[in-house]
């Protein structure tokens, strides 16, 4: 239970079916072209949070009627082996996107797994050729949860032209990309972009300047009424596991203390049910958006 009311939340769920919405529309059309999207995902090893997201994967392709295949290979698998499996996918003209779930175990060189994949199929947006291609104005496809973050700002009619954005957390999946979606010359972005992180000083006052804080920094319940202004919108993207006694014996929360915030946010994405679903549908897009591109569809 939290005490945030009802209308504060901006809940993924409706955004989620809007772009599901959309790309049954796309499927169609591809479907009249001839072309059924697949994508394959890679697991290696057994986390557990990434077992939970590679089965919403592939359930969400399952929903849409796009192609799906998780391999799954052993926590010892070796780096030559696993990219010997990429290579294979990435001349397979049936299969559009391939996904290796990050993280992958410490004896794989990960930089040199997201290279080895056909950045025409890189439906993460991690290849240094998509990054590039993102960074500078001219993307191939969008980072899935930062894509999805701005699709929410979007469906909910939070402007970001001109407002001060503070993203904390400067991952390669979220924080680094979020903060260049948001800096593009472009209606949808056009935001003045402020980074901090674990070295930054002062956190707290320049969190509290923020129109929106995207909080990514994977660390259950930081941000608290000290950090936060009134009227600022929170975008929350931890997905923190804590131990609580329930079935499972842990409960999932953000990195924002909902409790200590929920006076001060103009709106907030609760945890659950916030920036998670987007994600996945943010994927499903891009694996609809590389089939087009590489079978040389083009959307009306
Ligand atoms: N691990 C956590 N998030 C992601 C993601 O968006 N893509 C991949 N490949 N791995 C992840």
């Amino acid at each position: 239970m939290h005490s945030v009311p009802e209308e504060k939340l901006l809940k993924g769920k409706p955004v989620s079916e809007h772009v599901y919405n959309r790309l049954g529309e796309q499927l169609s059309f591809l479907k009249s072209n001839n072309v059924t999207p697949k994508l394959t995902v890679i697991l290696v090893g057994e986390d557990p949070a990434s077992q939970v997201y590679v089965r919403r994967k592939g359930k969400a392709c399952e929903k849409l009627g796009i192609l799906s295949e998780t391999i799954t290979l052993p926590a010892e698998t070796s780096e030559e082996t696993l990219l010997a499996r990429i290579q294979e996918l990435n001349t397979d003209d049936s299969n559009h996107g391939i996904l290796v779930q990050l993280p992958l175990p410490s004896h794989i060189d990960e930089n040199r797994v997201i290279r080895a994949i056909n950045p025409a199929k890189d439906v993460d947006c991690f290849h240094p050729q998509n990054v590039g291609l993102l960074v500078s104005g001219n993307p191939y496809v969008l980072p899935c949860t930062p894509a999805g973050i701005m699709e929410m700002l979007d469906y909910y009619n939070i402007p970001t032209s001109g407002k001060h954005v503070v993203v904390a957390g400067r991952s390669n999946i979220v924080g680094k990309p979020m903060a260049n979606l948001l800096v593009q010359k472009n209606n949808r972005a056009n935001a003045t972009v402020t980074v901090v992180h674990s070295r930054t000083q002062n956190m707290a006052e320049l969190t509290k300047q923020a129109d929106i804080l995207i909080a990514a920094i994977g660390k259950p319940r930081f941000f608290t009424a000290e950090h936060i202004s009134n009227g600022t919108v929170v975008v929350d993207v931890g997905i923190n596991r804590i131990d609580a006694d329930t079935e499972k014996g842990y409960k999932l929360v953000g990195d924002v203390d909902l409790d200590s915030v929920s006076t001060l946010v103009e709106k907030i994405t609760p945890v659950p049910g916030g920036v998670g679903p987007m994600t996945i549908a943010m994927l499903m897009q891009n694996t609809v958006l590389a089939a087009a591109a590489q079978e040389n569809v083009v959307f009306p």
